[in-house]
């Protein structure tokens, strides 16, 4: 049997972006933080990242970890699936998703959530973990929650102009 992680203190990581953020409201610093902070704090992640929606692609942003495919269409791969569905998707086993899109041979399981905000989709949050099954609907529940709060203080105006495509 594989050993289970202990589950993460969301709740704890959302009060420490809190106050990464501050008062800050441009995207793209809030979204570099969020991932930096979020890379260090959860175990067994080999690259986390955020993609963002340009027109009919998701064109790479601030990430952490090994370089990384720059453009996936919309309906393509995980990210591009969770984006249509507008869901987050939890793949214990990447090697069982079709047309899974492979940017690095260490990725073994996978969770995608989407950054939704009303009607429009700006982008997905993306995390790759070297261990199968290390994701858990409860870390997509956790970090729903953090996108929206990513979400509810950000400048939704310049975060739209990126996704024009
Ligand atoms: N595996 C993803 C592509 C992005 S990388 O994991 C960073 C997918 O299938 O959409």
């Amino acid at each position: 049997m594989t050993q289970q992680l202990p589950g993460t203190d969301y709740g704890q990581l959302l009060e420490e972006l809190q106050w990464l953020w501050g008062e800050e409201r441009s995207p793209l610093p809030r979204m570099a933080n969020m991932v930096a902070l979020l890379y260090r704090r959860l175990p067994e992640v080999n690259w986390i990242g955020v993609y963002l929606r340009e027109g009919q692609e998701l064109v790479l942003g601030p990430f952490q970890g090994a370089p990384a495919c720059q453009r996936i269409l919309l309906g393509k791969g995980v990210c591009g699936t969770a984006a249509v569905r507008r869901q987050s998707i939890v793949v214990p086993d990447v090697s069982r998703f079709p047309g899974y899109i492979a940017c690095s041979p260490e990725t073994q399981a996978e969770l995608v959530v989407p950054l939704c905000w009303g009607a429009e989709l700006y982008g997905v949050l993306d995390l790759d973990s070297p261990r199968l099954g290390r994701f858990t609907e409860a870390d997509a529940r956790g970090l729903e929650q953090i996108v929206v709060a990513l979400l509810q203080e950000t400048d939704l105006e310049r975060l739209r102009h990126y996704c024009q495509g």
